[in-house]
């Protein structure tokens, strides 16, 4: 039976054109509205943990754009503050966590003491599921395990991520403790968030690129299939993307092994390629280039008939290759998704 929302359809192998829509940091700093309910609550946990504020900022973009999904309004990084890891975003700075350098500081996974850290997110899911149209999906999500330990090695971002990529290599047994205990976290917080109303699950990977090939097997596709694993047992009808950023051509081992519904590609897969190699497995998710939508609405327009084109016969959602940049216009937006209204 196909789902009167077109995501979950797609994601139950249906064709559909024009394809359902969402966009990466749909909520976020370009929506004046977001800015200006943020400059209300400077600290930005608290501003996630507060249910009225989180439901806010999800439901933004939807009323504006009329997305065919909401994706909670939350962050990768409160899977390590609810391990106990001092967690603070600076403005202009990005993220700042205490590094782990070495496995005595490996937090412990508590399940108690998570789950009432991280309640409020599902509250929030709550009042969004209760005030979305019967078409629109809502979307949960958390950083894949590679990515977040990333954070968590490093303290905050980084270019490379060496110091990471350094202890991987130098104790992987030691290193998988950490995995372990971040796997154990996702899968606890997701199955709260598909309790509380998550019809969709999407694990961002953002720094799944800078893996060589039999690291990325270890580090990226290994965990996210445990995770996939343990949810699908517990919630069998739960559709689950993945965000495998930079993967390239390993994106097709990601497709093939993680056992994942959707695979989101970054805008540098070509188009032809992801269609012969990755549609025969998943839905393929994407990749319009968000410095392209930032930076001309004419050529984004275009570029974004032509993607759909591209997946018309093959089960497609629509998105950009990565998050939505700050100084995005606004207008610039609602030309990509007025078209994705009206194209026929
Ligand atoms: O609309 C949505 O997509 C939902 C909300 C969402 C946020 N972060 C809100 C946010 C989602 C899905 C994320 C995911 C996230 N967070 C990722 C994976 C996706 C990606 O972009 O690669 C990563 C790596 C993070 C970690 C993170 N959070 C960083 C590096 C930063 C600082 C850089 C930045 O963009 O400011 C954040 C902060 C953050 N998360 C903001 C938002 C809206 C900006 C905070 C602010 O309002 O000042």
């Amino acid at each position: 039976m196909k789902s009167e929302k077109k995501i979950l359809s797609v994601l139950d192998g249906n064709v559909d054109f024009p394809p359902p829509f969402w966009m990466m940091r749909q909520a976020g700093r370009y929506l004046p509205e977001y800015r200006k309910l943020r400059a209300t609550s400077p600290d930005f946990l608290k501003f996630c943990f507060t249910p009225e504020l989180a439901t806010e900022v999800t439901l933004q973009p939807i009323r504006r754009f009329g997305m065919d999904a909401a994706i909670i309004f939350s962050d990768i990084l409160v899977i390590p503050y609810a391990l106990g890891i001092e967690v603070s975003f600076q403005p202009g700075e990005g993220p700042v966590l205490t590094a782990i350098r070495d496995h005595k500081a490996i937090p412990v996974f508590q399940r108690e003491i998570l789950r009432k850290i991280l309640m409020p997110v599902t509250h929030a899911l709550k009042a969004v599921k209760n005030q979305l149209s019967g078409t629109t999906a809502l979307i949960g999500f958390c950083g894949a395990p590679w990515t977040v330990a990333c954070y968590m090695v490093e303290g905050g971002s980084s270019r490379d991520f060496t110091q990471t990529r350094e202890w991987a290599y130098r104790k992987p047994e030691e290193f998988s403790l950490l995995i372990d205990v971040i796997v154990d976290a996702s899968v606890e917080y997701l199955d709260m968030q598909i309790e509380a109303g998550a019809e969709v699950i999407q694990l961002f990977d953002s720094w799944a690129g800078v893996l060589p090939p039999e690291e990325f097997s270890q580090w990226v596709i290994a965990p996210t299939r445990k995770i996939v694993q343990a949810l699908r047992s517990r919630h069998p009808h739960i559709p689950i993307m993945g965000f495998p950023k930079g993967a390239g051509i390993l994106y097709k081992d990601y497709a093939q092994q993680t056992e994942i519904d959707a695979v989101s590609i970054d805008m540098y897969v070509p188009l032809a390629w992801a269609k012969k190699n990755l549609s025969p497995h998943v839905t393929v998710q994407g990749n319009l280039d968000p410095t392209l939508l930032a930076a001309d609405e004419k050529k984004a327009v275009a570029e974004t008939k032509k993607i759909i084109a591209m997946f018309q016969e093959t089960p497609f959602i629509f998105n950009l290759g990565h998050g939505i940049l700050p100084h995005t216009p606004v207008e610039h937006v609602a030309a990509v998704c007025e078209t994705l209204h009206n194209i026929r």
